[in-house]
This record gives C-alpha cells, sequence and structure tokens, in this order.
C-alpha cells in the first residue's frame, strides 16, 4: 500500500508539530503549512531527523486566509488522496479597541484565522480526500466550550456546528470528521508573552490532573482519532483538557 499522506495546517510550531511528528512516526508522508517559510523548514527538517525519515515532511509556505494561497496546498498534493487533514492553523487574536471598527476587525481577524483556515482548506481538498477512509480533524479549544475568549471563543465553537454537517456530508463515503478541543497547552507559541505566572497556576490548577498540556498530548489524540481503529467515531468534539471541562 502507498504511504498515507496528511496535511497539516500550523505543523511547523506547537501542536501542530507535533501532531506532524506523531504522523511521520506512524508511515505517513506530511506536509506542514504556514505563514514563515523558515519555521516550517526548520520543523520539517527537524520532524525528519527524529523519524529517520528526512523526506517524510514537505513544507508549504501559505496564509490559508487567503483562497489564492490554499491552491499552494493543492498543487502541493499533486492529485494524490489526501488520508488525512488536521486543521490545526488558528490563534486567540487580540487588537481589540472601544471603537465599533476595531470591534469588526477583531472579529474579522479572529473568525479568519480559526474559521477561514481551516474552511478554505477544507474545501480545497474535499475532493482530493480518500474514499473510502478519510480523516478530518479540526482544532478548536476549550474556550468554545466554556467561553473566556470573546470573538476567540466564539470562532472555534463555528467550527463544532460545521464539523456536524462535514461529518454528515462526508459519512456515506467513509470520512470521519471530528473536533479535538484542547485545554491549556504549554510549549508552543499560543500564549506569545501574553502569559503570567498567575495565569499560568490557575490554568494548571482548573485541571483535575494538576498540570498543564503538552503538544503530544494534543497529537496523541489526533492520532487515534486518524487511525484505521476510529471508523466508527465521527461527529465528535474530543475535550483534551485534563479534566478542566467536564463531558462535553
Ligand atoms: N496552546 C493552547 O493552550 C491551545 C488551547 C486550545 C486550542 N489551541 C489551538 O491549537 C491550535 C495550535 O495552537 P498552538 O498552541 O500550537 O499555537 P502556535 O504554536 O501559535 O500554532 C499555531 C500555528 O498556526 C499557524 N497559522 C496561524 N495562522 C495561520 C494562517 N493564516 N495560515 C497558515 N498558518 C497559520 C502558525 O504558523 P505561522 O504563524 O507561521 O503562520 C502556527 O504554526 C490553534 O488552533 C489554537 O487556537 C491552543
Amino acid at each position: 500500500m502507498d504511504e498515507r499522506l496528511a496535511v497539516v495546517s500550523g505543523g511547523g510550531t506547537g501542536i501542530g508539530a507535533a501532531v506532524a511528528r506523531a504522523l511521520v512516526a506512524d508511515g505517513c508522508s506530511v506536509l506542514v503549512i504556514g505563514r514563515r517559510a523558515d519555521v516550517l523548514a526548520a520543523a520539517a527538517e527537524r520532524i525528519g531527523a527524529e523519524c529517520g525519515r528526512p523526506e517524510a515532511v514537505r513544507a508549504v509556505t501559505a496564509d490559508l486566509t487567503d483562497p489564492d494561497q490554499v491552491g499552494r496546498v493543492v498543487e502541493a498534493v499533486g492529485g494524490r488522496p489526501v488520508d488525512v487533514l488536521v486543521n490545526n492553523a488558528g490563534g486567540y487574536l487580540g487588537g481589540k479597541t472601544d471603537t465599533l471598527a476595531g470591534t469588526a476587525a477583531h472579529w474579522r481577524a479572529n473568525l479568519d484565522a480559526n474559521v477561514l483556515t481551516a474552511v478554505l482548506l477544507t474545501e480545497a481538498l474535499r475532493p482530493a480526500l480518500r474514499r473510502p477512509g478519510g480523516r478530518v480533524i479540526l482544532v478548536s479549544s476549550i474556550a468554545a466550550q466554556r467561553g473566556g475568549a470573546g470573538a476567540y471563543s466564539a470562532a472555534k465553537a463555528a467550527l463544532h456546528g460545521w464539523a456536524y454537517d462535514l461529518a454528515a456530508q462526508l459519512g456515506p463515503e467513509q470520512i470521519t470528521v471530528n473536533v479535538v478541543s484542547p485545554g491549556y497547552v504549554t510549549e508552543t507559541e499560543f500564549f506569545g508573552d501574553r502569559m503570567t505566572p498567575e495565569g499560568h497556576a490557575r490554568r494548571v490548577a482548573a485541571t483535575l490532573v494538576g498540570r498543564p498540556g503538552t503538544p503530544d498530548d494534543i497529537a496523541e489524540s489526533v492520532r487515534y482519532l486518524v487511525s484505521p481503529a476510529a471508523g466508527y467515531v465521527t461527529g465528535q468534539v474530543l475535550g483534551v483538557n485534563g479534566g478542566s471541562v467536564l463531558g462535553r
């Protein structure tokens, strides 16, 4: 059988890089996507070397909020079936101001970064998804389930409703669609310089296991959901949050 092909958006850093590494370790060839060519190239080299498969990771530089740039990913796929699509790119965009124009810009930025990136990439690759057996993952956030981050919470929550529709549309072709919803995860660029010792301690205290999550914690849940073993799991939201939010 051919190597499975996986596409991981935001695969140059944090959770996406951990997902890419897990999939390479499992024998996939992986396309990692992001806006910064240098970051992607370094990640591709590191992951390939760590897994002893230097040729297995390819980088595609694209801003996934731009429909024209999404075409670069389709080109890189080159007509091969896509076994796994992990829509992980996103993040909290700040910059809210008291003006209505500022509010509009802030909401648009968060919707673009977290919803449009996933919608455009998935729609572009929808015809290429392997039938039967394709796997689509949307990376949401605990903020979608418990609030706390305004436009970012709302943007991530939008992914859930869309995932249910996608799962219904693709289910008859034996393609599964699931949402992975991380809690507090360190060792990524997500918080930039926003995190304080108090904020860190508060988030850790909110878990039942008394620790922050790691990118590998999230990658392992993705690894399961994209495996053949998970063929009967679709349209679900899997919280990976150390028990910070229970049962939803
Ligand atoms: N860390 C947490 O505590 C946490 C919790 C819940 C959910 N999440 C979610 O998990 C996902 C991964 O986050 P992370 O923690 O690993 O943070 P991260 O290191 O900042 O990863 C985000 C990745 O997305 C890429 N990206 C962002 N906008 C993009 C765009 N328009 N086009 C292409 N790539 C884009 C970034 O690369 P470039 O900047 O080079 O484009 C970066 O590699 C995000 O969706 C985030 O919202 C994180």
